[in-house]
């Protein structure tokens, strides 16, 4: 194998490592739904492999099906989460099994590829590097099924930095033109597709995501009861599921303590906040004075080398993410404190852009100008308009091959099981800089 296809081995390799980690539990735990949000961890498992089959070996491969009959089971579109425990998904040794014997195959078809093969799902490797972001994006939806879930016994305690003093609160991006998406990426999803220009005015922009600490303060200030902070819908949501903190918090007398993986522990004051929705991201901006960021103010901070006039693939440059960068990969099952990634700085000092946790911003899941379906409408197509908010950065829990400045993430606006949290933005006021 060449160099692009050991890689693809390798990248392959750490998903399924992922994958079967987080489902070496007991069948029980397996076969439950945790929550109605979520998929029985069993269902996550086989879905994996049966979408490696039908895009790997099916659609590039050209192999023919090992078990159609169970496709249906599988299509996220014909099953919503709540109705996946009726169904008669595969029991776990034999979902194991089935993947396995996909992956097999797939790593066969991998040899016989030729990666300059001009069809769009082998170009560049197209389809691996689908499957495979795929199979991490559903080890960080695991990891979201497993905090509900309260099981005791799974936090990894990772040694991450420890955050430094902090700078400045807020950094300025100056005005003028960024470019915005990608068009040569060869793994990039459609929706993070063609690259254009935007042109915006100068804003600051929040050097680190919101902590607890600061997050705190408008639960103390009374936050949560003063409808001049929520949107309409957001403070019906509030109303409605009676939500007063982030989701996994719990006050104890005078102090603030957080379930964790099952483990109870007080709310770390300088890691940034997370689990909670796009109405309470929201509304504690606007009760700060501020506003969420919106897509391509995130993206600019993010990436933007206005010196160079070009974006970066990540905030620190070009290079892959290593440990001084950004906190990735499940290296522990949290956060990092604020300031832990100097070296991960952004062109315009925004620090923590990636990793940490996925940062909500104002913007719509909407397409970008020039936008065509890949390599199937369901990817990202039918999730445009105006009922998902995009989320960028990723996670802690979200493994480096799945993550780019230009990725584009989105959920309701109501969701809190993910791993997110979010960083304030203000217009430049005038005379200001
Ligand atoms: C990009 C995280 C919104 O989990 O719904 C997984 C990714 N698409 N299987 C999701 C996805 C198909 C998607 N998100
Ligand atoms: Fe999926």
């Amino acid at each position: 194998m060449n160099g692009d296809k050991e890689r693809i081995a390798a990248e392959l390799g750490a998903g399924r490592g992922r994958s079967l980690r987080y489902t070496d539990i007991d069948d029980e735990t397996l076969v439950r739904q945790h929550s109605p949000l979520m998929s029985p961890l069993v269902w996550d498992l086989a879905h994996v492999g049966n979408y490696e089959e039908q895009w790997v070996l099916r659609q590039a491969g050209g192999v023919a099906p090992l078990r159609p009959e169970i496709d249906v089971m599988y299509d996220a579109f014909a099953h919503p989460r709540a109705t996946r425990p009726e169904l008669p998904l595969l029991p776990p040794d034999e979902a194991r099994r089935y993947i396995a014997g996909v992956r097999d195959r797939a790593l066969d078809v991998l040899d016989r590829t030729d990666l300059s093969d001009p069809h769009p799902l082998r170009s560049g490797g197209y389809v691996f590097g689908l499957v495979l972001q795929h199979e991490q994006q559903h080890a960080e939806t695991m990891l979201a099924t497993l905090q509900l879930s309260g099981r005791p016994g799974l936090v990894r305690d990772g040694a991450l930095p420890t955050g430094r003093a902090r700078g400045h609160d807020q950094v300025l991006v100056p005005a003028g033109p960024s470019g915005m998406g990608t068009s040569t990426d060869p793994w990039a999803y459609d929706n993070e597709r063609p690259a254009h220009r935007v042109d915006l005015p100068a804003f600051w922009i929040d050097r680190f995501p919101v902590t607890n600490e600061a997050y705190e303060e408008f639960v103390e200030a009374g936050g949560y009861g003063d409808p001049r902070w929520w949107t309409p819908e957001g403070w019906r949501w509030r109303c409605a599921r009676r939500v007063a903190a982030p989701l996994f918090w719990t006050r104890d007398g005078a102090r603030w303590w957080r379930l964790r993986f099952g483990r109870h522990e007080p709310v770390p004051p300088r890691e940034p906040v997370q689990h909670v929705s796009w109405y309470e991201a929201d509304a504690y901006a606007r009760w700060a004075g501020r506003r969420l960021p919106t897509e391509a103010e995130w993206e600019k901070a993010c990436a933007w080398d206005h010196r160079a006039e070009r974006a970066l693939r990540y905030p620190w440059g070009d290079d892959d993410p290593g440990p001084r960068h950004a906190n990735l990969g499940h290296r522990a099952s949290r956060p990092a404190s604020a300031g832990s990634f100097p070296a991960g700085a952004s062109p315009c000092g925004a620090e923590q852009m990636i990793g940490d946790v996925w940062e909500w911003t104002g913007s719509w899941f909407t397409p970008y100008p020039g936008f065509a379906g890949f390599p199937y409408r369901e990817y990202s197509e039918v999730f445009f308009g105006r009922a998902h908010r995009v989320l960028r950065g990723g996670s802690w829990a979200t493994h480096p091959s799945a993550i780019r400045a230009t990725f584009r993430n989105w959920d309701l606006p109501v969701r809190r099981q993910i791993f997110a949290g979010f960083r304030c933005a203000r217009d430049v006021a005038a005379g200001e800089t």
